[in-house]
């Protein structure tokens, strides 16, 4: 893109409601936030020097920096060879065997950790668990054993389709003990789109629970796992965990209690030796095709790089209670709530619902309840909060703070200071942690535990040691420090996905193709004249929709599957709190006119084939979509309809019409909603 396109694309980006100009440094949080040493006093950061050092090293020696940072876990077997790169493919720590089970409980109850809290869990209805590391082992012990006892074996897949329940983590540490690959399915997804996902890793077995608290009401979510199962052959069982209590149908021998089969579970599962390229877990993320990609984490590499990368970002203590609000669906839960927290032993919050319930100071009231120390969330929680007022976080003593994360879409300044003053007291620094589910874990964020670097409020800072990012015109050329470019890795690193499963032909499409010889992120960036990164949404068709990943050819497929409409096509709208939201553009076949009530029907279709996250916020019934000469529907001409502006500058075609053609069909269709 040239500069101009930058140039306007700023402009336009300025112009939103709540996005600041990427660029500029705020000099008076910057100046404070220098003052890290004088907060976080007892904290061993490493000198400036230390950080270059280490990176520098760790991009000059991969390999030996990277085994230095494997020892630092415990192995049954050490690797022969750190890795092996055939491009586009990874292998790490080739020959080394290890338990990710053992690493976050087993290795603690050795210590005196066996008795501190792991786990401080709390209802939405006001509930509470607290679990040690040792109940935590316990348990890990006893699901590993029913899950055997049902058949479960390595390699098997297991589904797990939970609300946010300690059974959750427990689930997916005892499937990691023997060796099950889970696939964790965000429990807001419908049955069809679980179906989709059971089917694809052709899963044996699925957890499931009577039901979840969400905003005081039940979801009713073992409903939704019958109708999966009625869709997927290859699950023989599910376990079903109570947590609300209703009554709920079980069919004779393939639905099984949890506490029945625990009655009967062996308190002692050897954890089992695994090649650090066997399969941790596969978790499904929307991408550029109509069909979510099963994403394949390893388990060594995984590990290694999810230990290192979580110790320098979140400078975890003995003392530390760290709170990450993701939902465990996510690949946010699966590094940053369940693995890397656990191998560091750390005690972890976890809670099960809705923000805003019972009242908007709900979390606030967490934080104050457990002492937190240290909370992750994202953006559009921050923005949300924000447009309730600091009343809310006011009403709490939010002194037990020290650091602040966010992640899943670019925070705006507004809402970074917003956090820095209300949340953080001006005292914590916030840790923008940019990464990916392909990543596994961080790739650039400020990290308290290795550079004291002053903080730009929106932007993720440095690469962590051993990452190498760059930022690319569409060749695949570095384009000048300050120039907007495509973000993309020029060299493997331990925590990259080692597939897409049972399909390397499409990993190597969505990633390596691209751009040769590097790894496609699929987001815009700039690199300032400081090294910092500034990232700037998404630059292939992915929407993020309050932080959650979706494609538009997954919507729009959605859409078609409604039977009233031919064609469909979907775009994102910048919305101030979620950062993105959906607009749909509909064509109807013969025989169905558009109405209020139709629209209603799409709105509902689309939450039952996707579920909530994909209910569209805009419909507009059309009967022409604006397309190029070859047949490419011209998405910037439906975005600029669906934000109500003008088409804007039409000086890079990338949707290869020309001008006019652009500047006609957004009049016809502005003409048209
Ligand atoms: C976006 C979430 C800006 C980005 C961990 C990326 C971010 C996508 C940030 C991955 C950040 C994530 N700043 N953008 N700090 N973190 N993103 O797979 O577009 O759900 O490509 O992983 O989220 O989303 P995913």
């Amino acid at each position: 893109m040239g500069r101009l396109a930058a140039l306007l694309w700023f402009l336009a980006r300025e112009a939103r409601p709540s996005v600041g100009p990427p660029c500029v440094v705020d000099s008076e949080i910057g100046i404070r936030t220098l003052d890290w040493s004088v907060s976080m006093s007892e904290r061993s950061y490493w000198p400036l020097k230390k950080y270059q050092d280490t990176y520098d090293r760790s991009l000059a020696d991969p390999e030996g920096f990277w085994a230095d940072e494997a020892r630092k876990l415990e192995w049954f077997r050490t690797w022969d060879r750190v890795l092996e790169w055939a491009p586009p493919f990874a292998r790490w720590f080739v020959g080394g065997q290890l338990n990710a089970s053992y690493l976050c409980v087993d290795r603690h109850v050795r210590s005196w950790r066996k008795s501190k809290v792991a786990i401080y869990w709390e209802g939405e209805p006001g509930d509470s668990r607290v679990l040690s590391y040792s109940t935590l082992y316990r348990e890990v012990n006893r699901y590993a054993s029913v899950l055997k006892r049902l058949g479960i074996g390595k390699g098997d897949a297991v589904a797990l389709y939970l609300p946010m329940i300690p059974e959750l983590p427990i689930f997916m540490l005892a499937c990691a003990r023997i060796g099950a690959v889970h696939t964790v399915v965000f429990s807001g997804f419908s049955a069809q789109a679980l179906a989709d996902r059971m089917n694809d890793v052709k899963a044996k077995l699925l957890v499931t629970a009577d039901g979840g608290y969400r905003r005081g009401r039940v979801l009713e979510l073992k409903a939704i796992a019958d109708e999966a199962m009625g869709l997927a052959a290859s699950a023989e069982r599910s376990i079903v965990v109570r947590r609300v209590g209703s009554d709920i149908p079980m069919r004779q021998g393939r639905d099984f209690f949890l506490h029945d089969l625990l009655a009967r579970a062996d308190l002692r599962v050897e954890p089992e030796p695994l090649e650090a390229t066997h399969p941790l877990y596969i978790l499904y993320t929307s991408g550029t095709t109509g069909k979510p990609k099963g994403i394949v984490h390893s388990t060594g590499g995984y590990l290694v790089f999810n230990c290192s990368t979580y110790r320098w970002v979140f400078d975890i203590r003995d003392d530390s209670v760290y709170w990450c609000t993701a939902d465990v669906g996510w690949v946010t839960g699966h590094s940053s709530i369940v693995y890397a927290p656990l191998m560091h032993g750390a005690s972890l919050v976890m809670y099960e619902g809705a923000p805003d319930y019972p009242r908007l100071d709900r979390w606030w009231d967490i934080v104050e309840k457990y002492g937190v120390t240290v909370l992750y969330t994202s953006p559009t929680a921050i923005r949300m909060f924000m447009g309730h007022g600091e009343q809310w976080p006011a009403l709490h003593d939010l002194s037990s703070l020290e650091l602040l994360g966010s992640v899943g879409e670019p925070i705006n300044p507004e809402a970074w200071r917003w956090y820095y003053e209300h949340i953080g007291g001006e005292r914590c620094p916030i840790v923008d942690t940019w990464w990916q589910t392909e990543t596994g874990g961080f790739m650039i964020s400020p990290a308290p535990g290795i550079q004291p670097l002053p903080l730009k409020p929106g932007s993720a800072g440095l690469p962590l040691p051993g990452v190498d990012p760059v930022v690319v015109d569409d060749e695949g050329n570095e384009v000048p420090r300050g120039e907007k470019g495509l973000l993309a890795i020029r060299r493997p690193w331990p925590g990259m996905l080692i597939g897409i499963h049972n399909n390397p032909e499409r990993y190597r499409k969505a990633y390596w193709e691209r751009l040769p010889g590097l790894y496609y992120t699929g987001d815009y960036a700039i690199r300032d004249e400081e090294g910092y990164f500034w990232l700037l949404g998404r630059a292939d068709e992915v929407l993020k929709v309050a932080g959650h990943r979706l494609g538009t050819l997954e919507l729009e497929n959605a859409a078609v599957s409604h039977p009233a409409v031919a064609e469909a096509a979907a775009v994102a709208r910048s919305d101030p709190v979620k950062g993105e939201t959906i607009v749909l553009f509909a064509i109807l076949g013969e025989g169905h006119g558009p109405s209020e009530q139709l629209k209603d029907e799409l709105r509902a279709h689309m939450r039952r084939v996707v579920g909530a996250i994909a209910t569209p916020e805009g419909i507009y019934f059309v009967t022409k979509l604006p397309k190029t000469s070859s047949g490419k529907i011209m998405r910037r001409v439906l975005a600029a309809v669906a934000a109500g502006a003008d088409v804007g500058d039409v000086s890079t075609l990338e949707d290869e019409a020309s001008v006019e053609e652009v500047r006609r069909a957004y009049e016809q269709l502005k003409k048209a909603v």
